[in-house]
């Protein structure tokens, strides 16, 4: 006979408790996580289908009911923006596929909080139905003023109120931290609903796995090669050599380190000094995440989290996993820095 369920949380109910550890609050910031787990169905939904594109014929500019085909990042990025802050809590909306910051127009209220998101992490990767994922950071408006200017928008991942991802891999699943542990929810298709699967995740402090594209070594300046070098061989006092996993969706390789154990690294190379990634939509929000699970995220200086950006689209050199492992790789850097 099927197994009646007896304990199983949805992550609805577990952000409404979320909220009533603070009996004053509104329901604005619970409503918005809602919104959020709303557009990552979404957005998984359209991702599981993303193979049958060419079967159904819509690989022109028109699929079969005569609508015109979307990239995928592009309808993420549309889901984000439709389904964020319907209810007024948002004043700033930050995304990786937008130039600008869309400010909720002050005829509407003004929103207390400011969400960046990447919406669809390592889309390079779809087509071969390898996983991908969407990052969001959500933050506070700085005064409770009606202006709301880019100061808002412009804060460190210090400052951050929650922070999660959305991995489409062989199950979704949904993780998000709001400063009280990193918790991880899988998607159950039959009944459409994220399920707590992974409850106060923590992650080791040392790991035996390294990611990096080491296709542009050739870029590196020299502390950087030999820091790779030295994770091959095993470090000095650490026992057995590390293994290389790169998968090339940040979330998913963020993903594997975080539970497993292990270090992302994205170092700056010649051609690119401030790395790829982008500080507010991808390493502020993974470095919140990573270190409220216990690991860290260094820029190869010191934390991510200390960084104020000076635009939305920010890049950073980014180390992030286990604690102990970045903090080497940041010692072994930080002498000076990157030089290029
Ligand atoms: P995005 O798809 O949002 O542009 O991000 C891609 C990022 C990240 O997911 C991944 O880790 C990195 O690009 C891979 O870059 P390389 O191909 O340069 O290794
Ligand atoms: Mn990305
Ligand atoms: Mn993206």
């Amino acid at each position: 006979m099927t197994q009646v369920p007896g304990n199983l949380q949805t992550i609805e109910s577990h952000m409404l408790e979320l909220q009533s550890l603070h009996p004053g609050a509104s329901g604005d910031f619970t409503g918005l996580l809602n919104d959020i787990t709303f557009a990552a169905k979404i957005i998984g939904r359209e991702v599981t289908k993303a193979g049958l594109v060419d079967i159904l014929g819509a690989t022109g500019e028109e699929n079969v009911q005569g609508e015109v085909v979307q990239k995928l990042d592009d309808y993420a990025n549309k889901v984000f923006m439709n389904c964020l802050g319907r209810r007024g809590q948002v004043c700033i909306l930050g995304s990786e596929e937008m130039a600008e910051p869309v400010f909720t127009p002050v005829s509407q209220g003004s929103g207390r909080y400011i969400v960046v998101f990447d919406p669809l992490d390592g889309s390079s990767n779809i087509d071969a139905n390898v996983s991908v994922g969407t990052i969001f950071g959500i933050w506070r408006r700085r005064s409770d003023r009606t202006h709301v200017g880019m100061d808002d928008l412009l804060q460190p991942g210090r400052n951050l109120v929650a922070a999660g991802y959305i991995v489409y891999g062989s199950s979704t699943m949904f993780v998000y931290t709001a400063g009280k542990g990193v918790h991880g929810f899988t998607l159950d298709p039959s009944i459409g609903e994220f399920l707590l699967s992974h409850e106060n995740i923590t992650t080791p402090f040392h790991g035996q796995v390294y990611s990096v594209n080491e296709a542009y070594e050739q870029g590196w300046d020299d502390k950087i090669r030999t820091v790779v070098d030295t994770l091959k061989m095993g470090r000095p006092g650490r026992e057995g050599r590390m293994s290389g996993r790169y998968i090339g969706s940040l979330v998913a390789d963020f993903h594997r380190n975080l539970l497993y154990g292990g270090t992302y690294l994205y170092p700056p190379t010649k051609d690119k000094p401030r790395g790829k990634l982008r500080l507010m939509c991808e390493a502020a929000p993974l470095a919140f995440i990573a270190e409220n699970a216990g690991g860290y995220a260094s820029d190869g200086a010191g934390p991510i989290l200390d960084i104020t950006p000076d635009t939305l689209h920010a890049r950073v050199p980014l180390y992030i996993g286990s604690r102990e492992d970045v903090l080497w790789i940041e010692k072994n850097l930080s002498s000076g820095g990157h030089n290029l």
